[in-house]
Order: C-alpha cells, then structure tokens, then sequence
C-alpha cells in the first residue's frame, strides 16, 4: 500500500476507535504512528467538552496529549482504566501480538493490563497467521546485558526459536534506551511456534524487563484496509 494510503487506513481505524470513547471513560493512549491519530481524535472530544481522564502509554504520546489539553493522569491516582487503543506491529488469528517497534512496549503492557479492554488498531499489513516475521523486541536492562543475551538465545532456542539478536540503535547510530532507561534487543526469530511458553520463558531471565509478546490482552482489533475497517472480536 502506498504510504499516504497506509497513513489513511490507519486513520480509518482510529476513528473508528474514537467511537467507543464516551462520556466519563479512563483511557489508555497508545503510542506510535496509529495511536497517533487515535490521540488527536480525542483530543477532539475533550476540545468538544467531553470529560476524559488518559494516561499515556509513552513520553511521545503524552506530549502529544499534552499538546492538545487533553487531561492526564497516572496508574498511581487511577489503577484501573476502561480502555486502552493502541496499535500493534503484528497479530495473529488469536489476537496475540508483537508490539514494541516504537520502543514503548512496558509501558503499553502495563497500561493495558490495568484496562477493562484493550482495543488494537492497524492495518492488513500487520496480519500473520503465526507472529515472528517482525522481529520481537525485548526490552533489558544495561547492567549485565552479555548474560541476559544469552539467557535469551538458550530460552529461545528451548522454545523452537533461532535467529540474530540485535542490541536496538537509533538512526543515528547511538545506543536506543526506553522511556525507563532500559535497552531493546531485536530478536529475528522468523515465526514463533510457541508465543506463550516464549513469553513465559523469556520473563523468567533476571535481566528481561518485558517482552514485545501481547498474550490475551487484545480483546478487539480494528483493521483498516483500503475498502474501510474490518472488525475482529466484540467491541
Ligand atoms: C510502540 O512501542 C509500538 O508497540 C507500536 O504500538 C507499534 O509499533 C505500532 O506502531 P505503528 O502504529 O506506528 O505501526
């Protein structure tokens, strides 16, 4: 698709989105170039007057948030949240997921488990029938990272999954550290036969803060396409 199309699709799903937010809600924003437009639709409803309370799921997205006066708070004041929108770098037909591309994956995780729902928006691109062909970020923290890196591989490989692992950069060539402080490494692992038993496994190693691995957590996804949005699951 090309990039104005895909840009549109992802509009397509935010709207669509953007309808299930009412009156009163605790939102969950997302983070990343789809949630981005999820963002800015409600900041048209709190522009509109509706009454909001959000929490950002990244420092991108709450200075976005923050920029169109849409009303913050954290999970220390507000533990339990309505619904979480945000998007994803891949799913699959059991609505599992690989997140992290834009490097927020820990606390998209948190945000959304402490949500009643979690809705993804995306594209058709984004659909796989077994995740793995986006590399799977793991988010580690500095201090021992050799170790951890090997942990990884022989957890991995236990769980069937084999491939380079990558200490994330930014594009300008310097180290990419998270909102927490914390590294990414990129795991091309080619298709995960068993995300869950990955997941678990993977959280087990001292120095894993999270993986990009979204188990049960999605319960609806928007798709756009370029004839509109397809629905999976219950809104
Ligand atoms: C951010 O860390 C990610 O989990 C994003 O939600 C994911 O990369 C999707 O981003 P896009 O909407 O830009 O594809």
């Amino acid at each position: 698709m090309p990039s104005d199309a895909l840009d549109n699709a992802k509009r397509l799903a935010a709207a669509r989105a953007a309808e299930l937010v009412l009156p009163g809600m605790r939102l969950g924003l997302g983070t990343g170039s789809t949630a981005k437009h999820f963002v800015d639709f409600v900041g048209e409803k709190v522009r509109a007057g509706m009454d909001l309370l959000c929490v950002p799921t990244s420092e991108a997205t709450r200075a976005q948030a923050e920029s169109l006066g849409i009303p913050l708070t954290t999970l220390d004041a507000t533990p339990e949240l309505d619904l979480t929108v945000d998007g994803a770098d891949e799913f699959d037909p059991a609505f599992n997921l690989i997140k992290g591309g834009g490097g927020a994956l820990l606390r998209e995780k948190i945000v959304a488990s402490a949500s009643a729902r979690m809705v993804v928006i995306t594209d058709r691109s984004k659909q796989v029938n077994k995740l793995g062909r986006f590399p799977l970020p793991i988010e580690v923290i500095p201090f021992g990272l050799g170790a951890t890196r090997r942990q990884i591989e022989k957890a991995a490989a236990d769980a069937g999954c084999f491939g380079a692992i990558d200490r994330r950069v930014t594009p300008a060539g310097h180290v990419f550290t998270t909102d927490g402080g914390h590294y990414i490494l990129d795991c091309a692992f080619g298709e995960i036969p068993h995300p869950r038993r990955l997941a678990e496994a993977l959280v087990a190693i001292p120095g894993v803060v999270e993986t990009g691995l979204f188990i049960g957590l999605a319960s609806a996804i928007i798709v756009a396409d370029t004839g509109g949005v397809e629905i999976l699951g219950a809104l």
